[in-house]
């Protein structure tokens, strides 16, 4: 038996806890069957944070956050926060997480599931077999970039700044990520920036090849302006393997990846720090949909990219690949069987809540049980 994994749970805000509460109860599945063992906490971050602590993220929270060996978040933000201070606001507390941990590592994992083929606004033979694995940069660029801010320049004009700046360690680093992983995959990275327009862009194109030419040569690396990739996402989608993006391409590329899968429901995230001693130090895994706060508290969303989201835990954090593919399946075989919440659901499918997922999950976990058990 391994040893005990502390992980930290924050449900957050909107639709956040209810499918945060589905993924427990498969966490506490695979507990309870003896595969794993956990020691779980739970906080508040974001608007649910704020109106605890008054602070998106409180400090407890935050040394709660850097002790677990991984956190599981639902969600943040919600118009609810809307009039709150703009450093006080639910998104804050989530950036404030990834800086704070140094999470620069994003993986967005762009998967279509056969079952869900006809959820998607593209042709079946456009996305049918789908792989893409989104390597977002996540703790620099525009986002975090210096200065900043709202400014008053005279004659009732004011002026809005924010900085897209990179550092070579900050574009190794993670151009080191998406190389190590394409190796693992289809082999192939496409760096995508604007380096057309931005000096930044230009630096990273240089950094990326340079790192390729010394040690991944035997990885493909093509280069493509972000615009392209988003056009690309749509009209040939397939073309791609492992796509290397900063901070801010990769947050609306991704949103558009998801899109191609049939539902921002489906999509799971890690966001992951350095490896030291062979072990991440720090690791969030989130679904990549928001709050979604128009649906929250009827229990009908779609708790999958949560699950999942808990399956690229067991990968990367624990080294329990075995149990993630058991976890996948699991979402395959359900969605096969035409349970679907309402954002996947279409024609003959029967429609299930929220908590019904994560149990049919957990049934379709059950009888892989049997089988392993048995044989
Ligand atoms: C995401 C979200 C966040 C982001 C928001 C909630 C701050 O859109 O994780 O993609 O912009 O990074
Ligand atoms: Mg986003």
């Amino acid at each position: 038996m391994t040893n005990t994994h502390n992980v930290l749970l924050l449900p957050g805000d909107g639709i956040g806890p209810e499918v945060v509460s589905a993924t427990r109860a498969v966490m506490d599945w695979f507990q309870d069957n003896g595969h794993i063992r956990f020691d779980i906490t739970e906080d508040h971050v974001g608007g649910c944070a704020y109106d605890a602590y008054g602070t998106p993220l409180a400090d407890e929270t935050l040394e709660k956050a850097r002790a677990a060996e991984a956190i599981l978040l639902g969600a943040v933000g919600g118009p609810k926060w809307a009039d709150v201070d703009y450093a006080l606001r639910p998104e804050a507390g989530l950036l404030k997480l990834r800086k704070e941990l140094d999470l620069f590592a994003n993986l967005r994992p762009a998967l279509v599931f056969d079952a869900l083929i006809g959820a998607s606004s593209l042709k079946p033979e456009i996305i049918r077999g789908l792989d893409i694995m989104i390597v977002r940069e996540l703790s620099s660029g525009v986002y975090f970039g210096e200065p900043r801010g709202i400014e008053d320049i005279g004659n009732g004009e004011r002026k809005g700044i924010n900085t897209q700046s990179y550092t070579t360690s900050e574009i190794k680093r993670i151009a080191e990520v998406a190389f190590e992983l394409a190796r693992k995959r289809g082999n192939h990275v496409m760096s995508c920036e604007k380096s057309n327009v931005m000096e930044s862009g230009i630096l990273w194109r240089e950094e990326v090849t340079k790192l390729h030419g010394e040690n991944y040569t035997d990885v493909k690396l093509d280069h493509m302006y972000a615009d392209n990739c988003a056009m690309q996402l749509l009209r040939n989608p397939k073309q791609f393997d492992v796509i290397l993006t900063d901070n801010l391409f990769g947050d609306i590329l991704s949103d558009e990846a998801a899109m191609l899968t049939g539902s921002l429901g489906m999509l799971p995230s890690a966001s992951l720090g350095a490896v030291e001693n062979n072990k991440i130090t720090n690791a969030l895994y989130e679904p990549v949909h928001g709050s979604a706060p128009d649906i929250a508290g009827q229990g009908i969303a779609n708790p999958l990219a949560t699950i999942l989201s808990f399956g690229m835990m067991l990968q990367y954090s624990f080294d329990r690949g075995d149990l993630a593919e058991a976890l996948n399946t699991a979402v395959n075989s359900v969605l096969s069987q035409n349970l679907r919440t309402a954002d996947i659901a279409s024609g003959e499918c029967k429609k299930i809540s929220t908590a019904e997922m994560g149990e049919a999950v957990i049934a379709e976990l059950e009888k892989s049980e049997k089988i392993l058990k048995i044989a």
